[in-house]
Parts: C-alpha cells; sequence; structure tokens
C-alpha cells in the first residue's frame, strides 16, 4: 500500500489513483472483518473522532461514528440544535472547543461549501494538530460518500477482488439534480479517475452544461491534478438514451433545501421524465444496479418498489459499505505519514 499524503480530506479532486486503490483494498479487508469475528481493532486507541456535524444527517454520521468505534476510538458527538450555536458561537469557535478537548479527527458536515476546508486552514494556523475530514459541505463535496459508492460499485463488478480496475471501460449513469449534488461531484472526481465514462441526465434547471468539463481544471488552490487521463463525461437528457447501454445507474434526490428558485414546477413530471422505475431500468440492455445515497425520495426519483427490490437496488448495500470505506479513512488518517497538505 503507498504512503498516505492528505492530512486532511476536504475533497476527492486531489486523489490520485493509488490513493483510491489505498481505500479500497483497506476496505475490503475491513469489510471482511465481521465474518472472521474480529469486529473491533485496537488500531485508534486512545483517539478521539468528534463529528461536528452543523446539518442533518443519519447514515454519515452513524456510519462514522461506528467506524471509528469499530477502530476503538473515542466518539464524541455534537448536537447543533442543543449547542451553543444557538447562542451566536461560530463554527470556528466550536470547533476549536472540540479541539481544546482534544479531538484527534473532526469529521465536519456544514450546509455552505469550503467551511471544512476554511476550518483546516484555521485549526493549522492556530498549531492544532487536529484533522479534518469532510463529511458533506454544501453542494460541494462528499468525499466518503463517493469513495463508497465507488467500492460498492467495484465489488459489484466483483465481489472477489473489488479494486479500481473494475471500473475501466464502464459506463455510468448518472441521474437527477446534479446542480445541487455534492454526491455527484464527488463521484465525477472518483469515477473519472478510475476510467469510467460517466453520462449525466436531467433537465437543464438542474443539470447545466457546464458539468461536461466539471473535472477538467483543478479547482482554485490545487495546481495539478493528480490522474493523467480520466474518464469522459457526457449529458444525455432523455432518460431513455442515457440509459442504453449503461453498466451501472446512480440517482439522486431531489435537493429541495438547496434550490432558491422553483427550480422545477412539477414533481410528477419529473417523476415521468427522471424517475427509475422497474420500466425505464428495461432501457438498459442488460440487469444493472441501481444506487442512491439516500435519503430518498419514494416515487420521485426512484419508485418505492425499486428501492426495495434488492435483487436490483444497492441502496441497503451502500449503507453497509459505508462503514469499511470510513474505518479505511479513519486509519490512513490517524496512521499517516504526512508529506502534503
Ligand atoms: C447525501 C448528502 O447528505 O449529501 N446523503 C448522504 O450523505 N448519504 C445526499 C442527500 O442528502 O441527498
Amino acid at each position: 500500500m503507498s504512503r498516505w499524503s492528505h492530512r486532511h480530506i476536504i475533497d476527492l479532486s486531489n486523489f490520485s489513483l493509488e490513493d483510491y486503490r489505498s481505500v479500497l483494498e483497506l476496505a475490503n479487508k475491513f469489510k471482511a472483518l465481521p465474518q472472521t469475528g474480529a469486529r473491533k481493532l485496537p488500531t485508534l486507541q486512545g483517539r478521539l473522532v468528534t463529528t461536528l456535524f452543523f446539518e442533518p444527517s443519519t447514515r454519515t454520521r452513524s456510519s462514522f461514528e461506528l467506524a471509528a468505534r469499530n477502530l476503538s476510538a473515542d466518539v464524541q458527538s455534537f448536537a447543533p440544535t442543543s449547542s451553543s450555536l444557538n447562542k451566536g458561537e461560530t463554527p470556528l469557535d466550536t470547533a476549536l472547543t472540540y479541539v481544546a478537548m482534544g479531538a484527534d479527527i473532526l469529521v465536519v458536515r456544514h450546509s455552505s461549501p469550503n467551511v471544512p476546508a476554511l476550518l483546516a486552514k484555521s485549526l493549522e494556523k492556530a498549531g492544532a494538530q487536529t484533522k479534518i475530514l469532510n463529511g458533506g459541505d454544501g453542494l460541494h463535496s462528499h468525499p466518503s460518500q463517493g469513495l463508497l459508492d465507488l467500492y460498492t460499485l467495484a465489488y459489484h463488478f466483483n465481489s472477489k477482488e473489488p479494486t479500481t480496475n473494475e471500473l475501466i471501460g464502464k459506463r455510468i449513469v448518472i441521474v437527477g439534480d446534479i446542480l445541487h449534488s455534492r454526491v455527484a461531484r464527488s463521484n465525477l472526481w472518483a469515477l473519472t479517475a478510475c476510467g469510467a465514462d460517466v453520462v449525466l441526465c436531467g433537465p437543464p434547471s438542474l443539470l447545466p452544461e457546464a458539468f461536461t468539463k466539471f473535472v477538467d481544471n483543478p479547482p482554485p488552490g490545487q495546481t495539478l491534478d493528480p490522474i493523467g487521463q480520466r474518464g469522459k463525461i457526457f449529458i444525455i437528457r432523455s432518460l431513455k438514451e442515457a440509459l442504453h447501454g449503461a453498466d451501472a445507474i446512480m440517482t439522486l434526490r431531489l435537493q429541495k433545501e438547496r434550490m432558491n428558485q422553483n427550480l422545477l414546477s412539477d414533481l410528477y413530471r419529473y417523476h415521468v421524465d427522471y424517475g427509475v422505475t422497474h420500466e425505464s431500468i428495461k432501457w438498459c440492455e442488460k440487469k444493472v444496479p441501481v444506487m442512491h445515497p439516500g435519503p430518498v425520495n419514494r416515487g420521485v426519483e426512484m419508485s418505492g418498489a425499486l428501492l426495495e427490490d434488492q435483487s436490483i437496488c444497492l441502496v441497503q448495500e451502500q449503507v453497509t459499505n459505508g462503514i469499511p470505506i470510513r474505518m479505511a479513512l479513519l486509519y490512513l488518517m490517524a496512521s499517516s505519514e504526512i508529506n502534503e497538505h
């Protein structure tokens, strides 16, 4: 396994192929642990992992906390509604409070993009050793979700050897509210890095044309793309055409909380045009898996019947795989030698 060089994990735009390989390899070892009866590892004994979620979460927070406990870390969890945020304390001062209590890793979720990156910078400036792991920031990035989706796909294609190689030449269709989705953005970095082509599908109000160039330039502050050649990104507006030749489908929740104007006039119409159902997946030439990061608006982006059909739908498997993926990230961060930030 290569040497891990990321002090904080904010985004996947700076992940190399080796990074993806390391995460998948380690997660696959952790996934096998329950079968060997060794659920808890002593690796993070004496370390404190704090989940600092300023925005609601069911899966991500619980799964980070379980992952940390599986590695024997102490876990501290912050509840925004009953916190001093209500007395006007800033996210930075809240973070510094947990740093002062000894947090080694802060897993941060916030509704504004770049809060985890800003916290990471501020903590470094303050001389703190605490590392930041982004648990989802606005519509910017959700690295652990991108990685668990990648692993779920690799595992689906080859459960014996679920490596990044499984993605080479695959055609992954992402359907829905791409504009407001941090999950889609993280998946775009991860999937194209591993050699998959991505077809984006959705109405123009939720999927601007500019997304075809999403991975062409690294974000501000990053000079180089560590990936030599990425898979391609296409936009196909018709779901029927988009699904032609697909190897997997990812659906996304309509992020109503991030829509500041009425971008969709009719949810029923949206379901007819973009909802993924047992009927629409017949447009793929073969049986393909359907994914969704959750939470699902049943009957909008996906039919309830498809969500419950575990022979096709990988939603529960994505949740299960979130734990070994987050164990891998915490493990790599806690045990790394830091070469670069
Ligand atoms: C996603 C999120 O919060 O970004 N959910 C998740 O973490 N599993 C997607 C969403 O909210 O739609």
